[in-house]
């Protein structure tokens, strides 16, 4: 991934600001009907605060510009309270990094810094009904 995404100047170029009101903005880079990946860079605008939540697959983050802050959560009993979570760590992620994330991994991302955050994003095949944002107070979740 980072061979790719430091010698192809499409990949670091296909990206547009962060929307004014959600600040966020995705750029799908690959869509294959039939073939389930995700693939797109993502830009964020500095102090957004993403909800708790999970992917349902594995991904791979490459950090182009910019910085992320992501926050890991864990299940305290998985088997008998799965929306009891608790916070188990963190990572601030800057240009040039990259993050995997299993499919089990719950994050919450802030980005940080005064610049606008690229990312160029990765992710399998997101199993229905899988993928989540955590309400850690309630110990509720709702589809993300
Ligand atoms: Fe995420």
């Amino acid at each position: 991934m980072r061979q790719l995404v430091l010698n192809s100047y499409w990949v670091k170029t296909q990206y547009s600001r962060p929307d004014a009101q959600t600040g966020v903005n995705v750029t799908t880079l690959y869509d294959e009907i039939g073939y389930p990946l995700t693939v797109q860079n993502v830009t964020t605008k500095p102090g957004l605060l993403s909800p708790i939540h999970n992917h349902g697959t594995w991904g791979v983050i490459f950090q182009i510009r910019g910085e992320e802050r992501h926050t890991f959560w864990r299940r305290v009993n998985p088997a008998e309270k799965p929306l009891q979570i608790e916070p188990v760590g963190e990572h601030l992620l800057g240009p040039g990094e990259i993050l995997s994330l299993h499919p089990d991994a719950i994050h919450q991302v802030e980005t940080v810094g005064q610049k606008i955050s690229l990312t160029f994003q990765f992710y399998g095949d997101t199993q229905p009904k899988s993928r989540f944002q955590f309400e850690p107070e309630t110990q509720t979740a709702r589809r993300f």
